[in-house]
C-alpha cells in the first residue's frame, strides 16, 4: 500500500499532524502551497470571506496523487467552511477511486460538520476515516490515541 498526506496549513498545526500521519505510514508527504498571500491581518479576513464565500484559489503541489492508493488530506477550517485551497485540490487532482481520508485542526469542534462536506466533494473516492481536533487539544497534545486509532484504520 502507498500513501501520500497532502496538506494545506497556515499557521503550522496541520503541518505537524500531517507528519504524525505520515512518520506513522511512511507515506510521501506533500505541502499543498496557496498562491494567494494569506499572511497578515487584512488577508486573514480575506481568506475568511474567500473560505465563506465558497471560492478557489490557485494552489502548487508536487506529488500526483495519481501514484498512490491511499491519500490523505488534511487542512484547517476558515469561516465555517472548507478552505479555498481545499476546494481547489479536490476539484483539481485526480481522486476518482482512491482510498482517502480527512484530517481538521481548527479552533472548535467545526470539523464535525466539514467532514461532511469533503465527502460530498469527493463522490468518486472511497472514504476510509476521518480525523478531527480542536487547537485546544492539538496545543495540549491531548490526542495521540486517537490519532493512533486513525492510522490503525486506514492502513
Ligand atoms: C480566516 C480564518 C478563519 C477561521 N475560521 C474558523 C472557523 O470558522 N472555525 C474554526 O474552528 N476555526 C477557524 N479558524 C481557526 C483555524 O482553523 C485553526 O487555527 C487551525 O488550527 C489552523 O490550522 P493551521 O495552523 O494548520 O493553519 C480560522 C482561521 C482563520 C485564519
Amino acid at each position: 500500500m502507498t500513501y501520500l498526506v497532502a496538506y494545506y496549513s497556515r499557521t503550522g498545526n496541520n503541518r505537524i499532524i500531517g507528519e504524525a500521519i505520515a512518520k506513522a505510514l511512511s507515506a510521501d508527504i506533500d505541502e499543498i502551497l496557496d498562491k494567494k498571500n494569506r499572511t497578515g491581518k487584512l488577508n486573514w479576513l480575506k481568506a475568511g470571506r474567500d473560505s465563506r464565500e465558497g471560492k478557489t484559489t490557485e494552489i502548487a503541489v508536487e506529488k500526483n496523487p495519481q501514484n498512490y492508493d491511499t491519500i490523505i488530506i488534511g487542512a484547517p477550517i476558515w469561516a465555517g467552511n472548507p478552505i479555498p485551497p481545499i476546494r481547489t485540490y479536490l476539484k483539481t487532482v485526480n481522486l476518482k477511486g482512491k482510498r482517502i481520508a480527512f484530517f481538521i485542526c481548527s479552533q472548535t469542534t467545526g470539523y464535525i460538520e466539514m467532514f461532511p462536506q469533503l465527502i460530498a466533494q469527493t463522490p468518486d473516492s472511497e472514504h476510509i476515516g476521518n480525523f478531527g481536533i480542536t487547537q485546544k487539544r492539538f496545543k495540549e497534545e491531548d490526542y495521540s490515541s486517537e490519532l493512533e486509532a486513525f492510522v490503525a484504520k486506514i492502513k
